[in-house]
């Protein structure tokens, strides 16, 4: 098997976002309210939503370039500082002053996280002159593999993403979405997609009794939408790889104490890794389980590296 990303070029592209976080002490309850008082706090930032994607590929030792869009303030300031130090290019990146930047501050009061305050216009209208399609167009014609990393935040609208799609199959560029819309509808011409067991539920409506279930639910989503495969995430469970005619699956690695955020991230980023440099669906899907059980045993980090993946398949 080549674990060899170098000459991989992978394309993201979806809802950018800072993940901010507050680590703070509390000795007591503040007078004016029943919330604890945090002295000195530890601020960390990270690379978020499709961002953390991009940030897993290259760890992985892939190339990657973002299309998405950041605003003119602080955030996006921190947001290009970062991806300068990750070695991540953001020339395909839109910035409007209009535009908030999207960020997630999460506060910690002695390791428990205490609040989180979200910052986001869920009214920005994102509108693409023909220009814009051109340059997206051009950036898709030149990768190997194309990630929609959807968070539902508005950069991959109803009428982006079938342009997007139509774009990236008539270069015959492979589509791997992470969803998060209630409809798969969106996503019609997908190659995968990869939700997680609540976006399967929350799409169709049914909650999944069992892991029959769950292959009948995915056969009924493939054959209506005529995606080629789901990747099914499970969590502890692991992946299951569904098509209209086979499942296939993998067991999850038992973590103790595991740090889940951005698990999916991974999943998305290794899987395109994999099948860029022509592994099989199920190679791929392999290396995607072990990168993901790899990371929620960090504590704080989204990413794995390529030595850490070698050392543990
Ligand atoms: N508790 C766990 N123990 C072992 N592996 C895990 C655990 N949680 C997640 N994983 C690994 O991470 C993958 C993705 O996790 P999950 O299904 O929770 O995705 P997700 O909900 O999209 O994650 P995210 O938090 O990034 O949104 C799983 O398929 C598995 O490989
Ligand atoms: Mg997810």
């Amino acid at each position: 098997m080549s674990y060899d990303f170098s000459n991989s070029k992978i394309l993201v592209i979806g809802d950018l976002m800072l993940d901010i976080f507050y680590y703070g002490k509390s000795f007591r309850e503040s007078p004016e309210a029943p919330v604890p008082v945090i002295e000195d706090s530890d601020i960390r930032n990270i690379l978020g939503g499709a961002l953390n994607v991009a940030n897993n590929i290259k760890n992985l030792g892939g190339n990657v370039s973002i299309i998405g869009m950041l605003g003119e303030d602080k955030e996006a300031q921190i947001i290009n500082d970062l991806l300068e130090k990750e070695n991540i290019s953001n020339t395909g990146i839109f910035k409007n002053k209009n535009f908030k930047t999207i960020s997630k501050k999460r506060i910690f009061s002695n390791n428990i996280q205490i609040a989180r305050i979200d910052k986001e216009d869920q009214n920005y209208k994102f509108n693409f002159t023909d220009k814009d399609i051109s340059q997206i167009e051009k950036q898709i014609s030149s990768c190997d593999i194309l990630i929609l990393s959807d968070y539902n935040k508005g950069f991959l609208s109803e009428n982006l993403i079938p342009i997007i799609i139509d774009i990236a199959r008539s270069n015959n560029v492979k589509i791997i979405v992470d969803p998060k819309k209630l409809n798969f509808a969106s996503y019609k011409g997908a190659s995968i997609i990869t939700p997680n067991l609540k976006e399967i539920q929350d799409a169709t409506g049914i909650t999944i009794a069992n892991q029959k279930h769950l292959i009948d639910i995915c056969k009924k989503i493939v054959n209506e939408h005529d995606f080629e495969h789901i990747v099914a995430t499970k969590s502890e469970d692991g992946i299951s790889i569904i098509s209209k005619t086979e499942d296939h699956h993998i067991s999850g690695k038992l973590v103790n104490n595991p740090d889940v955020s951005g698990a999916g991230d991974t999943v998305i980023a290794a899987l395109a890794l994999g099948l860029s440099v022509g592994l099989d669906i199920y190679s791929s899907a392999n290396i995607a389980n072990i990168a993901a059980g790899l990371v929620v045993a960090k504590e704080g980090t989204s990413v794995v590296s390529i030595s850490e993946l070698k050392e543990s398949v």
